[in-house]
């Protein structure tokens, strides 16, 4: 009986949101995104409106619980990171002092867990960052495709860090954190410093996260993205952050274009540093609609078959030397096709992004029923 009423809710659900795309595309992808952040913002101060996203979550969801990574998941769909981040500063004290005012700087913190379940909030980098200038997200249609340079606009770990701490009753019972390694930083040993500090930022205030994850791959900011994945510097930087965050498992984030020896040297230096999950992967980098000089990530249709093939390649690598590190695919997944893509290649775990785009605020659910 369950089931079928929540069947039929699924596909009620299903046909709104096919009927409303059409006006939510008619604005552009940066315009929808920042109604989507006002929504949200007021919405996580409302204890009614709260409650009923967890009507609907209860309602739509099924739990199907499973461990990956070193955690217990009640669902193996993970909102991934770039969605629930925060707000831009231009400095410390200006995102500290905003939290002390009791402005909700991290919009979607408390509803959007409520309506998707786990959800990986971030990334925060040591300081913030007010990201990119001008237009930093599209959309393409045909493709089922996202396209950002946000560029890590983020109220730095240390006010998000302490917005949360100020909400700890309040957290949600699954998330995660994702901290991104500082662009713009070239000395030697700087990176895994300031990764050692934003991790520390959320240890040291009592925010116990089911995970942590170590973005080691933004392709929107100043930063050659190759560089911190390279094996030299990563296992300083993972070895680092796997201290800071210890008994909490860490995960790292990796992009979909590296060689197969690089993936494989990783995979290594996670294992023998004690990295628990690579999450493969973040974005694609490519030229924007409006200008092709510029370069974006593209998520969604457009990365997907990228994404397969690393996570073939960690797959392949893991299964010949049995490491202890586990992957979470993400990359286009978007209905049941695209998420046994990955099934397939042994995945329990996957994140999304776009697919909240394409398939709206329960894809999680849709797709779970989907792919069967
Ligand atoms: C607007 C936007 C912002 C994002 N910001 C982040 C971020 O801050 N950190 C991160 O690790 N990934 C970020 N991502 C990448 C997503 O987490 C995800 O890896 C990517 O979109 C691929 O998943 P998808 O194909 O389901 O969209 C962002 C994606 C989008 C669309």
């Amino acid at each position: 009986m369950k089931q079928l009423v929540r069947a039929g809710f699924l596909s009620a659900a299903n046909a709104a949101y096919l009927l409303a795309r059409p006006s939510v595309f008619r604005r552009s992808a940066q315009q929808t995104h920042h109604d989507m952040l006002q929504l949200l913002r007021r919405a996580d101060g409302q204890p009614g409106l709260l409650a009923l996203l967890d009507a609907v979550h209860r309602l739509a969801f099924e739990r199907a619980p499973v461990t990956a990574g070193g955690v217990a998941l009640d669902y193996p769909f993970i909102l991934a990171a770039g969605l629930v981040k925060g707000d831009g500063f231009e400095s410390e004290a200006a995102a500290l002092a905003a939290v002390q005012r009791g402005a909700n700087i991290m919009p979607g913190w408390a509803s959007m867990p409520r309506l998707v379940g786990p959800v990986e909030f971030g990334s925060f980098t040591r300081r913030p960052r007010v990201g990119n200038p001008g237009t930093v997200t599209w959309r393409d249609v045909p493709a089922r495709s996202t396209q950002n340079r946000v560029g890590l606009r983020n109220p730095g770990a240390h006010a998000a860090a302490a917005f949360l701490a100020m909400r700890k009753r309040d957290l949600p019972a699954q998330f995660g954190i994702n901290v991104a390694v500082s662009p713009g930083v070239d000395d030697p040993g700087r990176p895994a410093q300031e990764v050692r500090e934003a991790l520390a930022a959320f240890v040291e205030r009592g925010i116990c996260p089911a995970w942590f994850t170590l973005n080691l791959s933004c392709p929107n900011t100043e930063d050659d993205p190759n560089g911190n994945q390279a094996a030299a510097e990563a296992r300083q930087i993972c070895g680092a952050a796997v201290d800071a965050v210890r008994p909490a498992p860490l995960w790292v984030k990796l992009g979909p274009a590296l060689a197969e020896e690089q993936y494989r040297a990783l995979m290594a230096v996670f294992a023998e540093v004690g990295v628990r999950a690579v999450v493969a992967t973040n974005t694609l980098p490519a030229p924007t609609p409006d200008d092709s000089g510029q370069t974006a990530g593209v998520g969604g249709g457009r990365l997907h078959m990228h994404a397969v093939e690393a996570v073939r390649r960690l797959h392949r690598v893991q299964a010949e030397h049995g490491y202890p590190v586990d992957i979470i695919a993400c990359g286009g997944i978007q209905d049941g096709a695209t998420y046994n893509d990955f099934a397939r290649l042994g995945v329990r775990a996957v994140q999304y992004w776009s697919g909240l785009v394409y398939r709206g605020p329960l894809a999680a659910a849709l797709i779970a029923r989907e792919a069967g």
